[in-house]
């Protein structure tokens, strides 16, 4: 394959892209030659981007093509995960969007209100507004005097460097390094790039048994099917659906079990200060795969998470699963139910 189509993203994914990082690059020269750079937040709306602000430097670059730039990283990979000795291989996964348009003033209130509202969306997404309309008289005036602005990219590249071009077991290095390095966004990282090559086989330490694969970071999708995971079990009685489903992200180590349809079968998750103390919580299978190891793979991994694994105790409490846990070197001190990991 190319290299270049190797390290291409998909149009799709471009957008995808845009809509997730906070702001863009906007850079362009005015009429007199001069090169203008903004860093400018941004919304996606019919199919243009959109901006606001006061009309200081940008308004310059009104009707003249600009060079708009995102990126995302995805982790800083360090050199020992393929060298011990040389720092040449240290580099930095990525993805990025790049892309050339027409910086446009927007006039038309309409148009301004769409776009103010959809800026509104990605900033303020918890609401706490009136929604902006064009005829509505709380915004007349605010809209007239806003200097409101928009691009149509009439040119779009993406890029994401994943490794594609290494082999499985250079992949398996990596993954493993930042495994055992666990710093900021190491976990989500695994998954991306363990997903960025869906032929090669996951390390074993991400498998579980049989075709069930192991997560470390989760996604949108997992969350909603976690919170169905915990619904009604004993410990969850009365507590709404939406709290189960939104405690995941926030948990410092979360672990997660895939059948082959990419669902989530299983999961387990602990709170963690990283050093000294840790709590299991929520561990749970879905019935119709119990039994056969997805519960301890869960647990042994998460018990070798970078948040859990240097802990000097790890606590837990449970009312009927005592000899599930004991077998994973869980102990009870004070016979209320409380285990420790044996040191
Ligand atoms: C506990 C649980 C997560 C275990 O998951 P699992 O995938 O079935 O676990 P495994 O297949 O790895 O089982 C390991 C062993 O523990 C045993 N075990 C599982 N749950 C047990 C329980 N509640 N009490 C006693 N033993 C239990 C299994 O029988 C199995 O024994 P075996 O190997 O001799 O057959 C699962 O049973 C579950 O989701 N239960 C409901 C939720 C729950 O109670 N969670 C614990 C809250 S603290």
């Amino acid at each position: 394959m190319l290299r270049r189509a190797r390290f291409e993203l998909p149009l799709q994914e471009q957008w995808a892209l845009l809509q997730r990082v906070g702001e863009l690059h906007v850079g362009g020269a005015d009429a007199s030659g001069e090169p203008i750079v903004r860093v400018l937040h941004h919304a996606i709306a019919d199919d243009a981007l959109w901006f606001h602000g006061a009309p200081g430097e940008k308004n310059r670059l009104v009707g003249r093509r600009v060079a708009i730039s995102a990126h995302e990283l995805v982790a800083r990979i360090p050199s020992y995960a393929r060298d011990p000795q040389r720092a040449c291989p240290a580099t930095t996964y990525f993805r990025s969007v790049a892309g050339r348009g027409r910086f446009e003033r927007v006039e038309e209130a309409s148009a301004k209100a769409m776009g103010m509202q959809a800026l509104m969306e990605r900033l303020q997404p918890e609401g706490g507004y009136q929604p902006i309309h064009h005829d509505d008289s709380l915004y007349h005036s605010a809209l007239k005097g806003l200097p409101v602005y928009r691009i149509r990219l009439d040119h779009m590249v993406g890029k994401a460097k994943l490794g594609q071009h290494l082999a499985g077991p250079e992949i398996e290095r990596i993954v493993l390094a930042l495994w055992k390095r666990g710093g900021e966004g190491d976990l989500a990282a695994i998954r991306t790039i363990l997903e960025a090559h869906p032929a090669k086989p996951w390390p074993d330490v991400f498998r579980g048994p049989g075709p069930v694969r192991l997560i470390v970071h989760c996604t949108l999708r997992e969350r909603a099917q976690a919170g169905r995971l915990l619904e009604g079990q004993y410990w969850t009685q009365g507590q709404e659906l939406a709290s189960l489903e939104k405690v995941h992200e926030l948990s410092p180590a979360w672990v997660g079990a895939l059948n082959p349809e990419g669902d989530l079968v299983g999961m387990a998750r602990a709170q963690s200060d990283r050093y000294r103390r840790a709590y299991v919580m929520d561990t749970v299978v879905t019935p119709a795969v119990r039994g056969r190891g997805v519960g301890t793979a869960l647990m042994k991994l998460l018990l070798n998470h970078p948040w859990v694994r240097e802990v000097a105790s790890v606590g837990l409490a449970t009312k009927n699963a005592g000899p599930f846990y004991r077998r994973l070197g869980f102990r009870s001190d004070d016979g209320f139910s409380l285990y420790r990991r044996s040191q």
